[in-house]
């Protein structure tokens, strides 16, 4: 063996070694267990025709984001709703039959309670809205992932929205020192306090997407985890997993009625929500 292949391999085999041993240390401070999600495709299917002949209507917030995006495609072709309606800062182009039911509310955010009209009237909103503090500063950030949110779920509320799926964020805590963290637990909380028939949060962790806009600091960050999902699954996800149990969930019926699903819960889900 020549030295260079030499040295790559041990490289390599020092690499593995790491992930290895940062997956053992993560898988430490794991999650619960998740809810059980068995293998429920039948039972979603029979969901989702009696939901389809109840000829309810959605909204989504940011469904420009790489989880809105999903997250649309993933509700066309489930077929549950008779209208969608994306709720955002900006038009968006959409060709083809498949978007016959798909309609838009542009809105200035900055100025939402003109915009109660476009809130009225839906049954459930999902919320995949957000920025990073590296792109809008700290005040920025604290606007949309707490000011924008809050104030479009109130505006649902008294619009008549029954359920609300929020995309939040793994470690969300209105008591963390953290801003991102602390900021996702305040709007998680004040929105339980709105008290919808239905509220679901969606805690995900590192969402592994070829990102179309450019995060260079979050590329390294997925690529690591994308190597460390491999041995953990507690830390990070595919991003259709995300859209695929946000979905399947609007179809159950949970107990309670403010739920979490931590990101092992959201992959369980998605994995056993079929099509
Ligand atoms: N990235 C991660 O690894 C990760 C992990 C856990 C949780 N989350 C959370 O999951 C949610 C969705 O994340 P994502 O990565 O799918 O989102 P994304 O791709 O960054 O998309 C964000 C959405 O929010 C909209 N938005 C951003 N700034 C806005 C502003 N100032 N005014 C109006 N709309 C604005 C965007 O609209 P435009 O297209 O018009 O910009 C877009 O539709 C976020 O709340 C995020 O914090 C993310």
């Amino acid at each position: 063996m020549n030295p260079l292949s030499s040295t790559l391999g041990k490289a390599t085999g020092i690499l593995t070694l790491v992930v290895v041993v940062i997956a053992a240390v993560l898988n430490y401070f794991d999650d619960p267990d998740p809810i059980r999600y068995s293998s429920m495709t039948e039972d979603l299917k029979t969901l989702g025709e009696n939901f389809r002949q109840q000829n309810k209507s959605c909204f989504i917030l940011g469904a420009s984001g790489e989880t809105g995006k999903v997250l649309l495609q993933e509700l066309l072709e489930r077929n549950i709703f008779s209208k969608i309606t994306l709720i955002g800062r900006r038009q968006l182009t959409f060709e083809g039959k498949a978007y016959e039911n798909v309609a838009q509310q542009v809105v200035d955010f900055e100025k939402l309670d003109d915009y109660a009209a476009s809130f009225q009237g839906h049954d459930v909103g999902y919320c995949c809205l957000g920025t990073t503090r590296a792109k809008a500063g700290a005040e920025g950030f604290i606007r949309v992932d707490h000011d924008y949110v809050l104030k479009s779920a109130e505006l649902a509320k008294a619009g008549g929205c029954k359920q609300f799926h929020l995309e939040s964020s793994r470690g969300a805590d209105k008591n963390s020192s953290f801003l991102y963290l602390k900021v996702k637990g305040q709007v998680e909380a004040e929105i339980e306090a709105l008290a919808f028939d239905r509220f679901a949060i969606y805690r995900p962790g590192v969402l592994l997407v070829d990102r179309q806009e450019s995060r260079p600091g979050e590329w390294l960050i997925r690529k690591f985890f994308s190597a460390v999902s491999a041995v953990s699954s507690s830390m990070s996800i595919q991003i259709q997993l995300v859209a695929k149990a946000m979905v399947a969930n609007t179809l159950l019926q949970p107990e309670q009625k403010t739920e979490i699903l931590e990101n092992k819960d959201i992959a369980s889900l998605g994995k056993n929500s079929g099509k």
